[in-house]
């Protein structure tokens, strides 16, 4: 991509990776046609697809109309294998469904990633307190359960993955489950959303705890996944990078609070609407401080593209990342295109400078190619992002996007 480009005019959004992923695995719990619609074109589900079908369901995918269609048997097979696995970790949402459903499931270990290690202890120590047994056999985490128990579950920290794997097995558990410390995402409130309409009884989902009384049986649904906040926000960082103009469609503002507050004391602009809202920037951005947290806080996948923001502004700022060790990685790619910053722990100094200059650099996640990308749209001359494949594991058509706001990029083959 060649940098310098404002970007302006409209961009709609579709709905988020990081639910659609556990509402397909939610559909395991019901025998039948589940339809989900506002499904993006990311890698990330083109992968889950294959786990579904690997697990015995039929999947049929219309890309142009954005809609998956799960016919999910009688009996499923309850393997989730490596070579998937360490593709999308978050096939381990289909554990807390096995395992309630089935009463057995055999799921290889994601192990560690680009952005740190990430453990499974909390979702392992939730089944456990209601009923099933683990054992790690060959790489593989193998879950044994009868029916499973409602039980008391207190999460160490409100982790988005074992919130959501609690939740889907609870849903069929006998008796009650009270979840506490759970995450409140967005996206575990669609979740808990789509779980209601197959029938599930879900009280507090969005707060800090929630209640989950078991049925005996679920019904599939047609659902419409929540709109990717992830994306919807990147746009908004975007234009304020570009000193653009971006109106973001099918976009929920309220679930971007704190980040679209952030923007304005960087000195945007920030209309809200029905559908969305737009974003306009006349000046270069100030620094802003930025400090990730579980929602309402500020998301760690919004970290990368903010650092580029603030390399780009006027003046310094300390970003704290609470989330994820190694996710500050990435500053090292950052620093190819002459940005300035320091890290230490799990805070970085960035020093915002006038002008970035472009260079090759490399993704090696999803949020880090999004900020390199961002970076690359603001530098001098040409910026040329490696490791492309990562962006799609999240952003559907993010290129076609870009240029149909103004950018000057392509896609390489
Ligand atoms: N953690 C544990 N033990 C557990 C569970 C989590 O130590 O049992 C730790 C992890 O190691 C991590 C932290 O808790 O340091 C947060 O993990 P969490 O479970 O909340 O995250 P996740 O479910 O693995 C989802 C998203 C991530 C997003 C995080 C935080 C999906 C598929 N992934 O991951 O998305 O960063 O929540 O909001 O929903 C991305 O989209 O780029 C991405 C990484």
């Amino acid at each position: 991509m060649v940098g310098g480009r404002r970007l302006q005019g409209e961009v709609r959004v579709t709905g988020a990776k990081n639910s659609v992923l556990k509402l397909m695995a939610a559909s395991l719990l019901a025998p039948g046609t589940t339809i989900l619609r506002e499904v993006p074109d990311i890698y990330d589900v083109e992968v889950m697809c294959e786990l579904m079908r690997r697990l015995g369901c039929a999947v049929a995918r219309e890309v142009e109309a954005a809609t998956l269609t799960i016919v999910v048997p009688d009996r499923v097979q309850t393997r989730a294998d490596y070579d998937l696995v360490r593709k999308i970790r978050a096939s381990i949402c289909v554990l807390g469904p096995l395992v309630t459903r089935v009463g057995h499931a055999d799921i290889a270990l994601p192990g560690g990633d680009a952005i740190g290690s990430r453990g499974l202890d909390m979702h392992i120590d939730g089944l456990t307190r209601m009923g099933a047994d683990f054992t790690s056999e060959h790489g593989y985490l193998v879950a044994h359960a009868g029916r499973l128990h409602g039980a008391q579950v207190h999460l160490d920290f409100p982790s988005v993955g074992a919130t959501e794997n609690i939740l889907m097995a609870a849903v069929l558990a006998r008796g009650t489950t009270v979840l506490e410390n759970a995450a409140r995402e967005p996206e575990i409130v669609d979740l808990a959303n789509m779980l209601r309409a197959m029938g599930a009884d879900i009280q507090g989902d969005g707060s800090p705890s929630i209640t989950i009384d078991g049925v005996e049986l679920l019904h599939p649904v047609e659902h419409t996944t929540v709109s990717d906040r992830i994306v919807a926000g990147t746009f908004a960082i975007a234009a304020v990078m570009t000193q653009g103009e971006v109106r973001v469609r099918n976009a929920s503002a309220a679930h971007l609070d704190l980040a679209l507050d952030k923007l304005a004391r960087a000195g945007a602009e920030v209309e809200l609407h029905h559908d969305g809202f737009q974003v306009r920037m006349e000046h270069r951005p100030r620094s802003v401080d930025i400090v990730t947290l579980p929602y309402p806080g500020i998301a760690t996948d919004f970290q990368p593209q903010f650092i580029a923001m603030n390399a780009v502004a006027d003046g310094a700022a300390m970003v704290t990342e609470n989330i994820y060790e190694a996710r500050f990685r990435f500053v090292q790619e950052l620093a190819r295109l002459g940005a300035d910053v320091r890290t230490d722990g799990h805070h970085a100094l960035v020093r915002g400078h006038l002008q970035l200059s472009g260079a090759p650099v490399e993704a090696t996640d999803i949020r880090a190619g999004a900020g390199l990308v961002l970076a690359g749209l603001v530098a001098d001359g040409i910026t040329t992002v490696h490791g492309a494949e990562h962006v799609d594991r999240g952003y559907a058509g993010f290129v076609g996007q870009l240029r149909d706001l103004g950018a000057d990029v392509v896609r390489l083959p």
